[in-house]
């Protein structure tokens, strides 16, 4: 009876994965397109192509931050000339539903040392900042060569604290957004461009 259920409801209930104005017309939660997937990409290239150069003869590993960073990061380090490592970290930032606290429980922490290795910190959007500000507190502690921040997205009116942000995909205005491995209650994470979360009146509900 659960599986009955499940599988219709997934179906219905998953949104196009293919982008363009289809998709918004096919789930009603999906608003105005923020960033196009070709403008994505364009950015994506750009900032890989801005990153070969400043980490060339260096020892790149990129932290990806789970789960919001990972089409991010995908497309990033297949445009990246210089070799590189990966590695990942899941953290849950305790708050109210709006704002995060800054007080962050690691959930999953990284399998290898970075002590003495260049670290790009690898998110998906930079919301208040104290989610990032903890990472960086935390890995900092942990004495690598040097950690520098790549975030897709940040939302500069919300920040809260003061962060070294080096690389910054797009600047956009203070909405909720989803796409491109940002969610809203975990869906929407696979449509390959960003949008504005349609249902305003919930729209801050899922840091
Ligand atoms: P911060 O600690 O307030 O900077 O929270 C950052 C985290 O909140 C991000 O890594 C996202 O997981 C989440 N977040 C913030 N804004 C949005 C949004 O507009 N859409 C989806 N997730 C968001
Ligand atoms: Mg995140």
């Amino acid at each position: 009876m659960d599986e009955r259920a499940s599988d219709g409801e997934r179906v219905r209930n998953q949104p196009r994965r293919t982008s363009g104005a289809g998709a918004a017309g096919f789930d009603s939660a999906i608003g105005e397109t923020l960033v196009p997937a070709d403008e994505l990409q364009r950015r994506v290239r750009d900032l890989a192509a801005e990153i070969s150069r400043d980490y060339e003869g260096r020892d790149l590993v990129l932290i990806g931050v789970l789960k919001g960073a990972v089409l991010f990061l995908g497309d990033l380090m297949r445009h990246l000339e210089v070799p590189c490592e990966i590695d990942f970290m899941a953290v849950s930032s305790y708050g109210s539903e709006t704002d995060s606290s800054g007080v962050v429980r690691i959930l999953k922490d990284l399998d290898s040392s970075i002590e003495g290795r260049d670290v790009l910190i690898v998110e998906d959007i930079i919301d208040s900042g104290l989610t990032l500000h903890y990472l960086l507190r935390n890995l900092r502690a942990r004495n690598p060569a040097s950690l520098e921040v790549c975030a897709l997205l940040t939302k500069p009116e919300r920040r809260r604290v003061d962060l070294p942000i080096r690389y910054v995909g797009f600047e956009i205005p203070n909405r909720f957004v989803i796409g491109y491995g940002l969610d809203y209650a975990q869906r929407y994470r696979n449509l390959d461009y960003v949008a504005v979360l349609a249902q305003t009146d919930q729209a801050q509900a899922g840091a």
